[in-house]
């Protein structure tokens, strides 16, 4: 990685707040922000829309090494459903591997020239770019992280069936931390964060203030805009 890109990993279980506080570091520090999730939701969509099965290893891999970028910010991405094929998909090494180039590009050579990048997901920290200048573990309780999930879906105009949101999440921290390739898990290095009493304020100050104590000595350190 040339010394010019300074990387953000941010690493978390399902709803623990990762793609908030992703973005407005990125805005704050003027860097590039990469939703890695979005990449295995878009594997899961391709199955999903293809009437496969998100099991079916062939396909995921097909749709892994054919994955467009400019596809990322399609709407369905956010859908629970695609979030659960994601989790399958994501559970296979071989699509794993084939999204590993792609998320150390964006590290290392951020797209708009800007000095850093963010990156927010499962594995950043510990396997995408383990020499990230700083890292964070995202995490909340469970039932903090199902609520905020509903608001959230609640937002977006999609209906809730009670107690489903808490099983849907229950079972994807299951699949993703005991998956034998890059459970998630916080690496040695990082700065754990539990928000579970915090707001989403609270958390952007604290990162904030953890990066910016990662930063001297590094490429001038982040420079903040705002
Ligand atoms: O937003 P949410 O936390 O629900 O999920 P996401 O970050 O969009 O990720 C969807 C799924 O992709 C997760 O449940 C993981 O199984 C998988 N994922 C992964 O394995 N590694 C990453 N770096 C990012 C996501």
């Amino acid at each position: 990685m040339p010394p010019s890109s300074f990387v953000v990993a941010i690493d978390g279980p399902t709803a623990s707040g990762k793609g908030t506080l992703a973005k407005r570091l990125a805005r704050h520090l003027g860097f590039a922000h990469l939703d890695s999730g979005l990449l295995y939701r878009a594997v899961g969509l391709a199955l999903i829309r293809a009437g496969k099965d998100p099991g079916d290893q062939a396909a995921a891999l097909a749709a892994a090494e054919g994955l467009d970028p400019a596809g990322l910010a399609d709407p369905d991405l956010r859908q629970e459903r695609t979030g659960q094929a994601a989790s399958v998909v994501a559970a296979m090494p071989e699509v794993r591997a084939a999204l590993l180039a792609f998320q150390r590009r964006f590290a290392a050579a951020p797209p708009g020239g800007a000095k850093g990048a963010v990156l927010d997901g499962r594995d950043i920290g510990t396997v995408v770019c383990p020499a990230a200048a700083a890292k964070i573990f995202l995490d909340a309780g469970v039932e903090k992280r199902a609520a905020r999930r509903e608001k959230e879906l609640r937002q977006r105009g999609e209906i809730i069936i009670e107690g489903a949101v808490l099983r849907d999440l229950q079972e994807r921290d299951a699949r993703d931390r005991n998956r034998a390739v890059a459970p998630l898990v916080a690496a040695g290095d990082a700065y754990v964060l539990d928000t579970t009493d915090m707001d989403a304020d609270q958390a952007f100050e604290a990162a904030l203030a953890y990066v910016n104590s990662r930063s001297s000595g590094g490429p001038g350190g982040p420079a903040a805009e705002t």
